[in-house]
């Protein structure tokens, strides 16, 4: 499990916070209204149950039937005005939320994008993932149900207290008597419900690892029988997580029961010491018969009214602390989601690439000539890890092609890698006609070279946006024309043509089909530089025969350095280089070579017997 899913968010943190509202900065506009309404609401919900105790005082206990119309009304009025405020203001916070993570969210797609593929080999794919989903939504969740409810909380709740104050000091302190102990309780209730939280936490991040790895080798697992063990193990875990969760639902529980005793109590007092007041003070009020002014009882009197409309404020106060949990809950998982994205849009991978080097980038020749590459003294190695290619140097003539053999291991795959930009060198440089490939613009490297990695990846979707990859340069004549020349037209025909679809991860092509279409890819783009990482996997003998057809295809007219695995294919190179543990041992022709007798000599004498065997001579 990683430190990076335990960690526990606090439920309110400035600087975070103000991170995260960096992003409405585009939206202040709506800011604005959303903030100016919850002044403009708190005061409209407070003003009914006022209207109520002038309805009871000035119209009901006086028996004064002129005007109770109009209280009537403008009860109505406000009550309606409040729902459509509260319409607004929550449609209004929850397309500010959504835009400005819609807006995070580009952000830090483009900044994951732009790290180079050191920052993938020690980043799971799933934590990238949940960054990008589940983080951003329950940021998102704070938007809609927990900083700006609970700011509007605090406005009313402040309110609340301050007319109370202000329209009976003596019986309001008596109703806020139980204050205190409310406090006591959120504290107790926050220290319990952290540790729950956690608990929880952790539990959540076990179960997604499990069926993250269970799920995506599902295969291993069906093919080796272990599914009901795996199931129990699944039961285990599913368990403990139900366990964790008894502990947050007791003490949710609780506090809103708690709660609730505690707005009875405070009704209680109310009743309690303003029903004697109004008894004491019944006598002066009848004399006062007609007061109205501004609802003040003369000399702080306590009337029938005025209980009424502290009972119904003292239930509007305690509503908001009754949802305290859950907006504790929303902001505590919304802190600890903006930490961790934050994180990610921090990192920064030192040994990474600057992909994008076009300010400084040297204008490239135009692309009509063939270029020579010259590799020079490289030295690089992954992370912090040993050397895995030392002092390197290969060079390749205009419209020659070197292969590159070794055993499995020795660094092939990591020099084509290089020579496609995705890692930065440690040492040495990698040369395209005398230009530095650093020096080059993005862009013009990757249309000046192709290269076809070992495990060409596919993308749902058809054949032909595989070939494209959305290059709108590229036209559906291209994109035929490539498949043609790689042979795969005829392999298609029943299938769709070069609409045929794609299903995830390519799963519906076979190995050899997958590796035709890399070649299709590379084709259309009809790049100067080809670097070819051949695949492993064997195929069958007629795909076979397709592919080192497509081979020479490809290979005719440009500069290549192919990582070779098959006889056919290193025999076609003109000069062959001989990795060993990322040094080069050997170089020469094929019959060089082999007159050497050294490592490439053993290795063509093993492929030639294993493949004379399989195939017959070739
Ligand atoms: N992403 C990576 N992170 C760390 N080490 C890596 C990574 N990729 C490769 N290596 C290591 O670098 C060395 C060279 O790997 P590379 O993939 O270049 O071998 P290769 O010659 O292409 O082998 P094969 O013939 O099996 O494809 C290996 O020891 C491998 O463990
Ligand atoms: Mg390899």
């Amino acid at each position: 499990m990683s430190d990076a899913e335990e960690v526990l968010g606090r439920v309110y943190d400035g600087r975070l916070l103000a991170r995260v509202f960096s992003f409405t900065r585009p939206y202040l506009g709506l800011v604005a209204v959303v903030i100016v309404s919850m002044p403009l609401l708190a005061a409209l919900e407070l003003a009914q149950p006022y209207a109520l105790k002038v309805m009871i005082d000035a119209h009901i206990r006086p028996r004064r039937l002129d005007g109770m119309d109009l209280v009537g009304l403008v009860l109505v009025g406000l009550l309606a005005a409040e729902y459509l405020g509260r319409f607004g203001q929550s449609y209004l916070m929850q397309l500010l939320g959504q835009r400005a993570m819609n807006d995070l969210r580009i952000v830090v797609y483009r900044h994951v994008m732009s790290l180079g593929m050191a920052f993938f080999d020690r980043t799971p794919i799933g934590r990238v993932m949940t960054r990008l989903t589940s983080d951003v939504e329950s940021l998102n969740e704070m938007f809609a149900a927990g900083i700006i409810a609970a700011l509007s909380d605090v406005v009313k709740l402040a309110a609340i207290v301050g007319w109370l104050l202000y329209l009976h000091p003596r019986l309001a302190l008596v109703t806020f008597c139980a204050l205190p102990l409310l406090g006591l309780l959120t504290l107790a209730f926050r220290r319990l419900a952290r540790t729950a939280f956690r608990e929880i936490k952790v539990r959540i991040a076990r179960i997604n690892q499990f069926l993250q790895e269970h799920v995506s080798g599902m295969k291993v697992v069906q093919l080796h029988r272990r599914e009901s063990a795996v199931a129990s193990e699944f039961d285990r875990e599913n368990g403990g997580f139900r366990d964790a969760n008894r502990g947050a639902i007791t003490y949710d529980a609780a506090l809103f029961a708690l709660v609730e005793a505690i707005a009875s109590i405070a009704v209680a007092a109310i009743i309690w010491y303003g029903g004697r007041a109004l008894v004491a003070d019944l006598p002066a009020a009848r004399a006062a018969q007609s007061w109205v002014g501004d609802g003040r009882a003369p000399g702080g009197m306590v009337t029938i009214g005025l209980l009424v409309a502290f009972i119904e404020y003292v239930n509007r106060f305690f509503v908001p602390i009754r949802d305290l949990s859950s907006k504790y809950t929303t902001m505590q998982s919304a802190m600890a989601s903006a930490e961790r994205l934050f994180a990610l849009l921090d990192t920064q991978v030192p040994d990474a690439p600057r992909l994008d080097t076009d300010e400084d980038a040297v204008a490239v020749p135009g692309g009509a000539r063939i270029p020579k590459i010259a590799i020079e003294g490289v030295r690089f190695g992954y992370r912090d890890g040993a050397d895995v290619l030392h002092d390197l140097s290969i060079e390749v003539p205009t419209g020659g092609t070197v292969a590159v053999i070794g055993a499995t291991g020795s660094g092939k795959s990591t020099l084509v890698k290089l020579i496609g930009r995705l890692y930065e060198l440690r040492a040495g440089r990698i040369l395209l006609d005398g230009h530095d490939i650093r020096r080059l613009a993005s862009g013009a490297l990757r249309r000046r070279v192709s290269v076809v990695s070992q495990d060409g990846f596919l993308f749902t979707g058809s054949i032909a946006d595989n070939v494209t990859l959305g290059d709108q340069a590229i036209g559906r004549a291209e994109v035929e024309q490539a498949l043609a020349r790689v042979g795969l037209t005829e392999r298609l025909a029943g299938r769709g043509g070069a609409d045929a679809r794609v299903i995830e991860r390519g799963a519906n092509f076979s190995a050899g089909e997958r590796q035709l279409l890399a070649f299709a890819r590379a084709l259309a783009r009809d790049p100067e530089v080809l670097i070819l990482d051949e695949a492993t996997a064997s195929v069958d003998p007629e795909a076979e025969g397709l592919i080192e057809r497509a081979l020479a295809e490809l290979m005719r007219g440009r500069t290549s350095i192919v990582i070779a695995h098959r006889l056919s294919t290193i025999r076609r190179a003109g000069r062959i280089v001989a990795l060993h543990k990322g040094r080069v041992v050997e170089q020469g022709t094929h019959e060089e070579l082999i007159a050497r007798g050294g490592l490439y000599a053993r290795l063509y004498a093993i492929q030639h017997d294993t493949a004379a065997s399989m195939t017959g001579s070739r």
